[in-house]
């Protein structure tokens, strides 16, 4: 079974309700009909509901059983604008900004999510990423233990010989331009925890990529990478992890038992942690785009589960991205998070 059937199966298992503030988007239409027709979530979407509903007329979307809120015309506006206020107003946000903020659908989805009306939010098919992570930084807030929220794009390579079955996380591609060797350490050890918690890898087996493996190279952006390494490895000793290790030697055995023998990961290695969101953006999109490969980007890090689409995403990927949105409010029900 391929990585995204497995995800879906598990989405199944428990219904989430995940939360669609593009709501009158027509791709966003159509997958809240996939989703809430093959069981893998209780869709909202965010809206006008006569418009939604005549739009799906159009577009021949089934939306029964899918709910729509208006946040305009929503009794929670008001204890949305409230709780934005209280958690914001250090910040130097006023009440009546709050409640012109809480009537943006992004924002009253955050909120829906933040008050635990929603299990996990995922928008992005109109907004830029940055629009989407912006509210979600600042009301969701990072998980306990972690001060920073990232990504990992999910890689499905269908190529047996690379990662777990074919299938490799590449992190952090979409959140932080220029992470500090600390945050790249961060990095490195939620990527494992979505290794493991989401894409059920037995054993992540982390590299932290760079020019250099292992002291071939010197300068100030390889040490930054082995002193991340070094730093992952403090906060999880349990962690397979090594770095600095070049693509090459994290991935193909015999490279990997020539440049860094008695590595733990080299030539094997099923997470790759890129030094900066340049390398990891490109990186990922040319595995992506040169392999066929299907991508998926997963946001990590933050308390409750919201996730980020592409602009040009399809009604497939915004199903299998709400799935994954889904199966991460599993985890974070499970630990309390
Ligand atoms: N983790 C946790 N908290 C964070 C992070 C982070 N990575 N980044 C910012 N924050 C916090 C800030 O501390 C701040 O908190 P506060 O307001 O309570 O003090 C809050 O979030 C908002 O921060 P800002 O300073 O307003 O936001 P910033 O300008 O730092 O932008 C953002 C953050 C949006 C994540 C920015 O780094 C960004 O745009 N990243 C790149 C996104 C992007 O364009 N990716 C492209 C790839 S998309 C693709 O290919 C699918």
């Amino acid at each position: 079974m391929r990585i995204v059937d497995q995800i879906k199966a598990k989405a199944r298992a428990q219904v989430k309700t995940i939360v669609l503030p593009e709501g009158d988007e027509p791709r966003t239409i159509q997958a809240a009909a996939i989703l809430q027709a093959e069981g893998l979530a209780r869709p909202v979407l965010l809206g006008e509901e006569e418009k939604i509903r005549s739009d799906a007329a159009a577009l021949g979307a089934d939306l029964t059983g899918v709910c729509i809120v208006s946040p305009a015309a929503s009794d929670r506006r008001q204890a949305y604008a409230d709780l934005l206020y209280e958690l914001r107003k250090n910040k130097g946000l006023t009440h009546e900004a709050a409640e012109t903020l809480a009537l943006d659908p992004m924002y009253y989805g955050i909120l829906m999510v933040k008050s635990g009306e929603a299990d996990g939010l995922l928008s992005g098919a109109v907004h830029t990423t940055g629009d989407m992570l912006r509210p979600a930084l600042q009301i969701i807030r990072t998980k306990p233990g972690i001060d920073v929220v990232s990504s990992s794009v999910l890689l499905d390579l269908g190529d047996e010989r690379f990662g777990e079955h074919g299938v490799l996380l590449m992190s952090d591609c979409v959140v932080i331009p220029c992470p500090t060797a600390k945050e790249l350490a961060q990095i490195a050890v939620s990527s494992a925890e979505t290794a493991r918690d989401l894409c059920d890898f037995a054993e992540p087996r982390v590299a932290l990529l760079s020019f250099s493996t292992k002291g071939s190279a010197r300068h100030e952006l390889v040490t930054k990478v082995s002193e991340a390494a070094a730093m992952a490895h403090e906060m999880a000793p349990e962690l397979l992890l090594d770095g600095e290790l070049q693509f090459d030697a994290a991935l193909i055995p015999e490279i990997g038992a020539s440049k860094a023998p008695g590595s733990p990961v080299a030539g094997r290695a099923n997470v790759l942690i890129f030094p900066d969101l340049q390398s990891g953006n490109i990186g990922y999109k040319i595995a992506q785009r040169l392999t066929g490969a299907s991508a998926v980007a997963i946001l990590q890090g933050l308390a409750r589960p919201c996730n980020d689409l592409s602009r040009g995403c399809s009604v497939e990927d915004i199903v299998t991205t709400a799935a994954i949105t889904a199966v991460q409010a599993q985890a974070a029900a499970r630990s309390g998070k």
